[in-house]
C-alpha cells in the first residue's frame, strides 16, 4: 500500500486535493473531459481503514473479536475482495447482498443476514446456504422455523434485540434503537422468542448468539458502552450451550467537518467524534464480564468507507436568489441524498485553488427538479467559480452510490480508483440511457 492514503489537501502556491499520492485534477486531465459526476475510490484508504479496526479489535485480547462490514454501506464488488483477503465478515440486509456475498466467495458461516421483514426467497438461501440469520421477532422466527423443517436443515440464528437506548445527536432516521423502532425485539419481550427457540433447539434452529444496532453516525460512545452491559447480560449459557457472538452492531460517525476549517462561515457545531480506536477501546472495559468462549462481533459501515471517495462535480452556474447566492452543479441528491434526507453535511471545496482566492457564502445545488436537492448550505467557494469548474464532495463512500436513483432519468455515475501503479482503474461504468429503459416492456 502506498504509504500516502486517502484524500488530502497539498499547500502551495495552489492547494491541490489529492488522492493517496496523485492531484485528483491529473485524474480528471488524464480521463480527457470525463461525464460528471463521477466517483473517485481511494482503496488504499478503505484498507487503511480495515487494518485500523482490526488492530484495535486485536487489542481487545483475550476477548476475540471480529470485524463484519455492513454492505449496505456500500456494496461495490471491489471493496469485498478486500474485505475478503482480510478475513472479514460481512452483514447484508437482503437477498441480494446475500447473493453477492456468497457469489464473491464469503464463506456463509461468516455472512449474516439481517432485517425485519425477509422475503421467503432470502430466509430460504440463507438457511440452505448456512448464513447466520439475525431474528427479529416473532413472526421472523416462525416463518425461519418453517423453512428449516421444509429443507431438513439447522438454521443458525442470533436475536436482534432492541436494547432501547440512542445518542440524542443522531437524526431520527438514523436511530433504531428507540422504542417504537420496527427493528428487534425490545429485552422484555424476548421471553416467547426463547421459548420457541427452546422447542425446537437443535432440531431445527440453533441459537448462537444475540445482535443489537443502535443506530448509525454515533458520536457518543458511552451509549454503546451501555449497550455492551445490557447485551452481556442476555448471556444464559445454560439455557442456550451454542452460545458464542456478542454482535454489537455499527454505527460509529465519522468526523464529517473535519475539513471545514479550511473555509471560513462554515457551520458552528462540532461536536468530536471517537476513532476508531477510541471507540474500540471504550467497550473494553464493560466486556470483561463477558464470558470467555463469547466472541463480539462489530459491524460498522460508515467508519469503513465513508471517507474512501469523494464525488468529482462541476459547476453548471452561479445566480442570485433573494439573499442566496446559489451555486449549481451537476451532482445531486441522486447520487448523494443523504443532505436532502436528513440534513447531512458533506465538505464541498474546489480540486485546485488559490489561497488568496476570494470566497463567499453559496448555497450549493444540484439540478434535480425537486426543492430538496441541495448538497451543502452556505458553504465559502471562491467567487470567481464558474461553469465547468470542478468541485469534490468529501465522504460519499457510505449510503450514496448504494443509496442512488435514476430519479429524473439520470444515469448513476462512474466509479474509478487508482491502482497500485497509480493509473486509473474503472470499477463500474457510468449508466446510459438505455440501461435505465433495458427492464421497460416497451411493445
Ligand atoms: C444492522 C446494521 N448493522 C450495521 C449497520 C452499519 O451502520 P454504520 O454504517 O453506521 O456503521 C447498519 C446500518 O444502519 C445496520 O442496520
Amino acid at each position: 500500500m502506498s504509504t500516502k492514503h486517502g484524500f488530502y489537501y497539498k499547500e502551495g502556491h495552489e492547494e491541490r486535493l489529492f488522492i493517496d499520492s496523485t492531484p485528483v485534477k491529473q485524474v480528471i486531465d488524464r480521463l480527457s473531459s470525463p461525464p460528471t459526476p463521477f466517483i473517485l475510490y481511494s482503496l488504499n484508504q478503505f484498507q487503511h481503514n480495515v487494518n485500523t479496526y482490526q488492530h484495535a479489535l486485536n487489542d481487545l485480547a483475550p476477548i476475540r473479536a471480529r470485524l463484519s462490514y455492513s454492505m449496505k454501506a456500500n456494496y461495490n464488488p471491489h471493496l469485498l475482495s478486500i474485505l475478503k483477503s482480510s478475513k472479514v465478515m460481512l452483514t447484508t440486509v437482503s437477498g441480494g447482498e446475500m447473493q453477492l456475498a456468497l457469489s464473491n466467495g464469503f464463506e456463509p458461516s461468516k455472512i449474516i443476514f439481517n432485517g425485519n421483514g425477509k422475503t421467503d426467497e432470502s430466509i430460504q438461501m440463507a438457511i440452505e446456504s448456512g448464513v447466520l440469520l439475525n431474528v427479529d421477532s416473532l413472526f421472523d422466527l416462525e416463518v425461519i422455523l418453517k423453512y428449516a423443517r421444509q429443507l431438513n436443515k439447522i438454521a443458525n440464528v442470533l436475536i436482534r434485540v432492541n436494547p432501547i437506548l440512542g445518542d440524542s445527536n443522531v437524526h431520527a432516521y438514523n436511530t433504531t434503537a428507540s422504542k417504537t423502532s420496527k427493528f428487534g425485539t425490545s429485552i422484555d419481550d424476548l421471553e416467547s422468542i426463547y421459548k420457541l427457540i427452546e422447542d425446537n433447539h437443535d432440531k431445527w434452529i440453533r441459537l448462537f448468539g444475540f445482535h443489537c444496532h443502535l443506530g448509525s453516525t454515533i458520536s457518543n460512545t458511552q451509549v454503546i458502552v451501555e449497550c455492551v452491559e445490557k447485551m452481556i447480560k442476555l448471556f444464559d449459557m445454560k439455557r442456550f450451550h451454542h452460545l458464542r457472538f456478542l454482535n454489537i452492531g455499527g454505527g460509529l460517525n465519522i468526523d464529517y467537518k473535519r475539513y471545514a476549517n479550511r473555509t471560513a462561515n462554515e457551520p458552528e457545531e462540532h461536536i468530536s467524534i471517537p476513532t476508531i480506536e477510541d471507540y474500540v477501546q471504550a467497550i473494553k472495559q464493560p466486556l470483561q464480564s463477558i464470558p470467555n468462549s463469547i466472541e463480539i462481533i462489530v459491524e460498522p459501515g460508515r467508519s469503513l468507507v465513508a471517507n474512501t471517495c469523494v464525488i468529482i462535480t462541476r459547476v453548471l452556474g452561479q445566480k442570485q436568489t433573494g439573499p442566496i447566492r446559489q451555486l449549481i452543479v451537476d451532482a445531486s441528491m441522486t447520487e448523494c441524498i443523504r443532505p436532502a434526507l436528513y440534513q447531512a453535511y458533506h465538505h464541498i471545496d474546489t480540486v485546485i485553488s488559490s489561497p488568496q482566492e476570494e470566497r463567499i457564502a453559496y448555497d450549493i445545488v444540484g439540478p434535480v427538479c425537486e426543492s430538496g436537492d441541495f448538497l451543502g448550505r452556505e458553504r465559502c467557494l471562491p467567487k470567481i467559480l464558474q461553469r465547468g469548474d470542478f468541485l469534490a464532495i468529501f465522504d460519499t463512500g457510505a449510503y450514496c452510490s448504494s443509496m442512488s436513483s435514476n430519479y429524473n432519468m439520470r444515469p448513476r455515475p462512474a466509479e474509478y480508483t487508482l491502482d497500485e501503479h497509480e493509473q486509473i482503474k474503472v470499477l463500474k461504468k457510468r449508466e446510459t440511457n438505455e440501461d435505465l429503459l433495458r427492464t421497460y416492456c416497451i411493445d
